[in-house]
């Protein structure tokens, strides 16, 4: 009888991208794919390392996974750690006791877990784990098997360089790769016979993509050529890689959704400095500008730490100004927390304090939360073109170009049809329309 297995998946889009990626390699060799975990023999978590509250959640469930199977039947269940915490952590992992884990594999590891579920060769007897990092797997190769019937994302290119000093990814996710594009635009098109509408290009830092000659800007001209395929998005970028060329092509493209993830992560400059973002405050407004004067339209939202080390009351207001001046459509804000093994970690000390950190955040939130409500009630009375990607009885959901999810009341729509739709109430997290005539 074949295997069933249940991933759960914590983390980033990328992380979600790899667990359909492992979906089907698995299914490929006669795995089935459950959603109950008590029914299931092999539990994988594929997790997430980038902050304290991420590693928390992953402990904490594995003790859950192993108390809910004694709970039911006495039984045990196998257990697999995958994704950023498996390259972190392998040792601790392993040798951690009270944790049995029973298979280790590291995001370029993928393709051999079907030998490290079932360790068959001494190689891995005892110790079934695979944490090497490649320089070159990008899994081209893999048709990953999608759920959502819609928005299909495509890894372009993997890991990251750029060595922030608070960030643990490069370590995690290795140095950067990335696929040609022919294989990409192979995919988008076998996307489109599917029925897809829409492909969000992915990667740790998915603007420095380059193949041979080819840049981020190619890729995405030749990805918008593909019939079928309506909208394209991309994430996560580096504000250090926005050519004018890509602006461009941007604005001129209609495909080319006009909306950007633009991660600031701190306003003032001396603190950029020290997390090694490459640019000041005063080259990531000017970037700011020129994309707005390209791209009018265009909604922007933003990742933010506050509390870095050393980083002052005075300098924290700088992060306050910019984000008021600019006017985020929404900001992820996060508590710096110090992660093992990066350069921040092993040269500067965790020295803001825990209720300095709380109330900076709690004063951020505050002031995005209105930025938002106001950006989104700006939006009453517009039309916009909303992709239906979620229907219930009482009422569909979708997106607007500037990826704002919209609910409209239900009618006789399909998933991936558009609907030209008048906004008639926003909130700092989402808009209420219509159906416009
Ligand atoms: N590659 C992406 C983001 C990766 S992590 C990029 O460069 O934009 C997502 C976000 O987590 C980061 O943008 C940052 O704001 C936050 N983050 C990363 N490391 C962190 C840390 N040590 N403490 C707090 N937040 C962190
Ligand atoms: Fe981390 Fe910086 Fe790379 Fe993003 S660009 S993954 S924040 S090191
Ligand atoms: Fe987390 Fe790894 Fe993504 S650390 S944010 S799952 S790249």
């Amino acid at each position: 009888m074949s295997k069933k297995v249940l991933i759960q998946t914590f983390g980033c889009q990328m992380n979600e991208y790899d667990t359909e990626l492992i979906r089907s390699i698995l299914m490929k060799v006669g795995y089935v794919f459950v959603e109950d975990e008590l029914s299931a023999d092999i539990v994988m978590l594929n997790t997430c390392a980038v902050r304290e509250n991420a590693h928390r959640k992953v402990y904490g469930r594995i003790h859950e996974i192993r108390h809910n199977r004694k709970k039911k039947d006495g039984g045990s269940v196998m257990i697999g750690i995958l994704g950023c915490m498996a390259t972190n952590l392998r040792t601790d992992l392993l040798e951690d006791k009270n944790l049995k884990i029973d298979f280790i594999a590291g995001p370029d590891s993928y393709k051999r877990l079907p030998d490290l579920i079932r360790p068959t060769s001494a190689e891995f007897e005892n110790k079934p784990f695979d944490v090497t990092l490649s320089e070159f797997e990008t899994y081209s190769d893999i048709y990953p098997s999608r759920k959502n019937r819609v928005n299909a994302w495509i890894a372009v290119m993997r890991g990251c360089n750029n060595f922030c000093t608070f960030c643990v990814v490069p370590y995690t996710r290795g140095r950067e790769r990335s696929r040609s594009p022919e294989n990409v635009v192979e995919e988008a098109k076998k996307l489109a016979d599917e029925g897809f509408k829409q492909i969000t290009l992915l990667g740790q830092n998915v603007n420095s993509y380059n193949y041979e000659k080819y840049d981020f800007a190619y890729l995405m001209e030749q990805v918008s050529k593909v019939n079928g395929i309506e909208r394209i998005r991309f994430t996560s970028p580096h504000p250090k890689d926005f050519p004018e060329k890509f602006l461009e092509l941007m604005a001129h493209n209609p495909k080319i959704c006009k909306q950007i993830h633009l991660p600031l992560q701190s306003g003032n400059s001396r603190v950029l400095d020290m997390m090694e973002r490459t640019y000041s405050q005063k080259e990531f407004l000017h970037l700011v500008d020129k994309i707005r004067k390209y791209c009018p339209t265009i909604a922007l939202s933003t990742d933010i730490i506050i509390g870095f080390p050393t980083e002052t009351d005075e300098e924290f207001e700088d992060t306050y100004k910019v984000m008021k001046e600019v006017k985020f459509d929404s900001a992820y804000i996060f508590k710096y927390s110090e992660r093992q093994n990066t350069i921040a970690a092993r040269k500067f000390p965790d020295d803001v304090s825990e209720e300095s950190k709380t109330e900076r955040i709690v004063r951020l939130n505050v002031l995005q939360k209105d930025i938002s409500l106001r950006k989104n009630e700006a939006h009453v009375g517009e039309i916009h073109n909303i992709l239906i990607e979620e229907i219930d009885t009482e009422h569909v959901r979708g997106r607007t170009d500037g990826n704002k999810l919209v609910t409209l009341p239900s009618q006789n729509y399909a998933l991936g049809d558009f609907v030209k739709t008048k906004i008639t109430y926003g909130s700092p997290y989402s808009l209420k329309g219509v159906p416009s005539t």
